[in-house]
């Protein structure tokens, strides 16, 4: 059995969607492929914390299931490889014993994996965004909304680095920001105007550059991609980090919106920064 399962971009509302406030995420073209095969690998990269294990252990799969994974997600830059790995594991698993799984569980199957990689702090967004696909609006506890835009969206996502801190350490740096509140309220109404905009096909760059300082502000983005955000923006695109960041080293996956990417490619081709397109929406 092979099963697909996309990876994700978050457009606004990290952080503060741990906290309640609303996110907007997105599924890329670009995921992980699992196929089950019997006394295949139970790991996957350092997977210190069992991750594939556990995820054929809840789709009920014994000792002698194991998994291929082919993954284009690098792992650690807030494309949702966790959550990616776990929901396809899961699926495979499931289609293999014959018993296939609806959207519903599978998020819920999921959610468990990705408690686990991230130390029970995931407020389900990524989950959410690999399992249902396309632009979709979330917010913890509530109904997961899918959202049409009239026009599709080409998004560049340029690869900072990996981060050195994990999505659980991110989040406990920004939850202890004194003016975390603030921050995360301030958040929340940048995200409102944007799901506004975005389904009338309006221009966010505005928003998406607001959404990426207060990330700044939040402490959670490295100096080296402040700086490449700052250029960027200066030549009028919106770029901000999407996912949990990283301070030490990279800052995981940043978006780059704009009509032309042309500018920003020359830039990021002199600095040896890569990069890769890819559409949203439609
Ligand atoms: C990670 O992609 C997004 C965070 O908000 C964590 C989460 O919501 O689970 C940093």
């Amino acid at each position: 059995m092979n099963s697909f399962i996309p990876g994700k971009i978050i457009i606004a509302g990290e952080h503060a969607v741990v906290e309640g406030e609303l996110a907007l995420v997105a599924s890329i073209d670009r995921g992980v492929r699992v196929r089950v095969v019997e006394g295949g690998q139970r790991e996957f990269g350092k997977d210190k914390k069992g991750l594939v294990g556990r995820a054929i252990e809840i789709a009920r799969g014994d000792e002698s299931i194991g998994v291929e994974i082919e993954s284009e997600l690098p792992v650690g830059s807030g494309l949702g490889s966790s959550a990616a790995v776990g929901a396809a594991v899961i699926r495979a698993v499931r289609e293999h014993l014959g018993k296939p799984i609806n959207k519903e569980e599978l998020f819920n199957l999921t959610m468990e994996v990705e408690q686990l990689a991230h130390n029970g702090k995931s407020s389900g967004v990524d989950p959410a965004a690999v399992v249902y696909g396309g632009l979709i609006a979330y917010r913890k506890g509530e109904e997961i909304k899918k959202l049409q835009m009239p026009r599709k969206r080409q998004v560049l996502i340029v690869l900072t680095g990996k981060a050195s801190e994990s999505t659980g350490e991110m989040i406990e740096i920004a939850a202890n920001n004194p003016e975390k509140e603030r921050i995360f309220g301030e958040i929340g109404q940048v995200v409102e105007e944007m799901r506004a905009r975005l389904v009338v096909g309006e221009e966010v760059i505005d928003l998406i550059n607001k959404n990426g300082v207060m990330l700044e502000e939040l402490g959670v983005v490295s100096e080296g991609a402040r700086g490449l955000a700052e250029e960027l923006r200066k030549m009028g695109y919106g770029a901000k980090i999407a996912g949990a960041g990283g301070i030490k080293s990279g800052a995981g996956v940043m978006t780059v919106w704009g009509e032309d990417f042309a500018r920003a490619k020359i830039l990021l081709d002199n600095r040896h920064i890569k990069y890769f397109e890819t559409i949203i929406g439609g």
